[in-house]
């Protein structure tokens, strides 16, 4: 459990809070690059960290953030017209280029020297990976990009989603780390993977596995250990990299799974569901499996919204729970958000949780990021968000002989990465 006051301090994430302060020392994952469209195209709605912001891609390809609400008097950019290297706002005129600065002024006479003394709020953005990311800390702080391979992904190697979710990103993010609930929340009736799953058959054999823990220079490695047979442990190996994205465990060979999170405000999160291998195009039959509808969700055609979803219980089917699968939810993302954008509320209370050594990752999770809130409040800057060659690492799962010590057996583990 966490007291009130730790609670408070892990899931604010707007302008001035700690957290958010935290947030905002690292690139932060704020749209799909497709959604921005080309040169010139329509200005987009971007709402993260409790900011109302407006992106655009210039006509010499630059993509502008900004505040989507005009210096003059206020009104939204999103209406505004994207031409000749800049965004105009419509209601009189007034002209801003990608850094925020104005560059016409044309509704009073004064304009012409006036627009030199204007500037609205403008945060440096960049498409990686298929992404849009933004770094809206200080300007004086802006950090290099992290070198986590899924970030780098081209189009062939990749398959992204962008999923709006009622909760938020904290509980959202314990989720993503949370290997215990695998073996249920996933599993099928009989204790088993799901059709369609890529899972580890072994990890819905031993339903209570021991955790390991370790900081690292990019955020933590959390591995839970389960028996395999006499001599054999499974090792489920998330990597989490600050402050926001986890790894998931997968066997070697297979595309690596990437969940990164945004805030959108407290009580919304985005989740970008990252399938990015690294090291070769994704394959036809790769591509063709993720349209069943288990491991990556239907999507409502043009939206953020999954087809299974809260309004409509995620397509719940009794029938199914009882005779094929758990939670007779179909996609592993909507069997997630049916726990975690209803944790007694988009907001969970940890106060009075009843935790056990199987929520180990948990708590070391949420000591990290509180530890680097407090030591931020204090002064010290996120020592990962300058170390981008620490985010080279990959997860894994796979066995390993049962009298390698722990310790080597983490090291084995992160050398399987890609440093
Ligand atoms: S409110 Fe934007 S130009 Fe007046
Ligand atoms: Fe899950």
């Amino acid at each position: 459990m966490l007291s009130k006051a730790d609670n408070e301090l892990l899931i604010h994430t707007g302008p001035g809070t700690p957290m958010g302060d935290l947030y905002r020392r690292f690139w932060a994952p704020v749209m799909l690059a497709d959604e921005l469209g080309g040169p010139d195209s329509a200005p987009v709605r971007v709402n993260v960290l409790g900011e109302n912001l407006v992106a655009f891609r210039d006509t010499n390809g630059k993509i502008g953030l900004l505040d989507a609400y005009c210096p003059h008097r206020r009104a939204n950019l999103f209406w505004g017209r994207n031409e000749e290297a800049g965004l105009r706002c419509v209601y009189h005129g007034w002209k801003f280029d990608v850094n925020g600065t104005c560059t016409d002024l044309p509704n009073c006479p004064e304009g012409e020297t006036l627009k030199n003394k204007v500037k609205t709020t403008a945060y440096p953005a960049l498409e990686r990976g298929g992404i849009i990311w933004a770094y809206m800390g200080p300007a004086e702080k802006i950090p290099p990009f992290p070198d986590a391979e899924i970030f780098h992904a081209p189009a062939t190697h990749r398959h992204i989603i962008k999923v709006k979710l009622r909760g938020n990103f904290a509980q959202m993010q314990e989720g993503d780390i949370d290997s215990s609930h695998v073996s249920f929340l996933h599993s099928s009736v009989g204790g088993t993977s799901l059709p369609g799953s890529r899972a580890n058959p072994n990890t819905f054999v031993d339903k209570s596995p021991r955790w390991f823990t370790l900081d690292t220079d990019y955020g933590m490695m959390l591995s839970a250990q389960r028996n395999a047979g006499p001599d054999t442990f499974q090792w489920r190996v998330n990597q989490f990299l600050m402050p926001f994205c986890t790894l998931i465990a997968a066997q070697p060979g297979v595309p690596i799974l990437g969940q990164l999170r945004c805030p959108i405000d407290d009580e919304h999160s985005f989740l970008f569901r990252v399938i990015a291998s690294p090291d070769r195009p994704i394959t036809d039959e790769e591509r063709a499996s993720y349209a069943n509808g288990v491991f990556v969700p239907e999507m409502i055609p043009g939206t953020d919204r999954m087809r299974e979803n809260m309004a409509n219980d995620y397509l719940i089917d009794r029938d199914a729970q009882r005779n094929v699968t758990f939670t007779g939810i179909k996609s592993i993302v909507a069997q997630d958000l049916a726990i975690s954008e209803d944790q007694r509320g988009p907001i969970a209370d940890r106060s009075d949780e009843l935790l056990t050594s199987s929520d180990r990752a948990i708590i070391a999770l949420r000591k990290r990021l509180l530890t680097s809130v407090r030591k931020l409040m204090d002064g010290t800057e996120p020592p990962e968000a300058n170390n981008p060659k620490a985010y080279r690492v990959r997860p894994g799962d796979f066995m390993l002989p049962r009298d390698v010590p722990v310790a080597d057996g983490a090291k084995d583990i992160l050398l399987i990465g890609a440093r």
